[in-house]
């Protein structure tokens, strides 16, 4: 095992976990001694394999945390709730991937290329990851902003699956297999007839079908109209960006894709914008892709872009009816950028 600090995966068989894994493994080199796998108990004694060797998944416990530099916690809220304060009090730096501390005055929250600095402001020991929603638009928005400092944002998702963990991505590929070569869909309630006739339960954790279908509801049910989900979009970008008063309306929506987030932005700016500008501060961004060529028809569409680290930027335009206004489409792979690789890349930061 070589020397350097020792890493910590918690939640390392879920979703996010296994892609932090799959990041790790394709990392050219990577700063850490041991890495730690740890899971509930429903998974200790597994054995996955990480940079060539086989490493055994350990049960959440106090003692798990033991000797470790840097936490990264890909588990549900409540379960974040409660251990990373532990892990913090068994001497590890916690970085959350969960919504347990977003929001939280004391823990900053921290996308690499927007706020990096914020890594030594964490007077609890743990630092939060942004959900996958407002992080797949991002480093899109960081760039903008400092060109041309954002005042409003209107954002329309298109969330896939995996959004809702494993469980999500079980539910649509059961849904995909009920419907697959049949013909359904031409009447109300024909979709819902087809799953209950496959024997899948009403009860999923998209409220209605998935397969064939879009549905307006990601998250869960907040006062006045909203979704967790929206509000969170809310929130989180005015604090990642640093703007208290940004004017923020999302409308989060499900759609049949099981991997990578797609949004449609429209962003209003305090100065005046170009797309051509727009287009230079994207391609000097190295996180990002432009994907953007009107003439030849060219953006990014999730089915393009899921696997890869980058965020997909195209249909750039300059809003007709706005003032200081761009329109603008993003695709992020909500696994990797949007959770798994944001939280990597906060290690990674903290390691140097
Ligand atoms: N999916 C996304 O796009 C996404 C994006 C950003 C953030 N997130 C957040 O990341 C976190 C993980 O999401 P996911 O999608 O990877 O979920 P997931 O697929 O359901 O995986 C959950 C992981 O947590 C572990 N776990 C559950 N309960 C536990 C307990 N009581 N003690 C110890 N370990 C426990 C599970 O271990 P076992 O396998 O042993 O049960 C598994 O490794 C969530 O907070 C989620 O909101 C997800």
């Amino acid at each position: 095992m070589s020397s350097g600090p020792t890493l910590a995966i918690v939640g390392a068989t879920g979703a996010v976990g296994t892609v932090m894994i799959d990041i790790i493994n394709n990392r050219g080199s990577v700063p850490w001694g041991e890495i730690r796998l740890i899971a509930s108990p429903r998974s200790a004694g597994k054995k996955i394999t990480v940079r060539g060797e086989d490493n055994t998944v350990v049960a959440l416990a106090p003692e798990a945390f033991d000797g470790v530099d840097i936490a990264l916690f890909d588990v549900p809220d409540e379960v974040s709730a409660e251990w990373a304060p532990i892990a913090h009090s068994r001497g590890a730096i916690a970085v959350d991937n969960s919504g347990a501390f977003r929001m939280d005055p004391e823990v900053p929250l921290v996308v690499p290329e927007v706020n990096p600095e914020k890594v030594h402001e964490r007077p609890k020991g743990i630092i939060a990851n942004p959900n996958c929603t407002t992080l797949s638009m991002m480093a899109a928005l960081g760039a903008l902003h400092r060109e041309f400092g954002l005042r409003e944002l209107v954002v329309s998702s298109y969330q896939a699956a995996s959004g809702a963990g494993q469980d999500g991505i079980d539910r649509l590929y059961a849904e995909l297999e009920a419907v697959a070569g049949k013909q359904v869909g031409v009447r109300g309630g024909d979709v819902a007839d087809a799953l209950a006739a496959a024997g899948l339960s009403a009860e999923t954790p998209f409220k209605a079908p998935l397969a064939l279908n879009v549905v307006p509801w990601a998250g869960s049910r907040k006062d006045d109209g909203w979704t967790s989900e929206e509000l969170k979009v809310r929130n989180e970008s005015r604090k990642i960006l640093g703007i208290p008063e940004l004017k923020v309306s999302a409308t989060c929506v499900r759609v049949p894709v099981l991997t990578t987030h797609s949004l449609a932005v429209h962003a209003t700016f305090e100065r005046e914008v170009s797309v051509e500008k727009a287009h230079k501060l994207f391609s000097d961004q190295p996180t990002i892709v432009l994907d953007d060529d009107h003439d030849n028809e060219v953006f990014p569409t999730p089915a393009a872009v899921v696997g890869g680290d980058p965020t997909h930027v195209g249909r750039v335009r300059q809003a007709l009816d706005f003032p200081n206004t761009l329109d603008f489409f993003v695709c992020g792979d909500n696994l990797r950028k949007g959770a798994a690789l944001n939280t990597y890349e906060i290690a990674e930061t903290l390691a140097k």
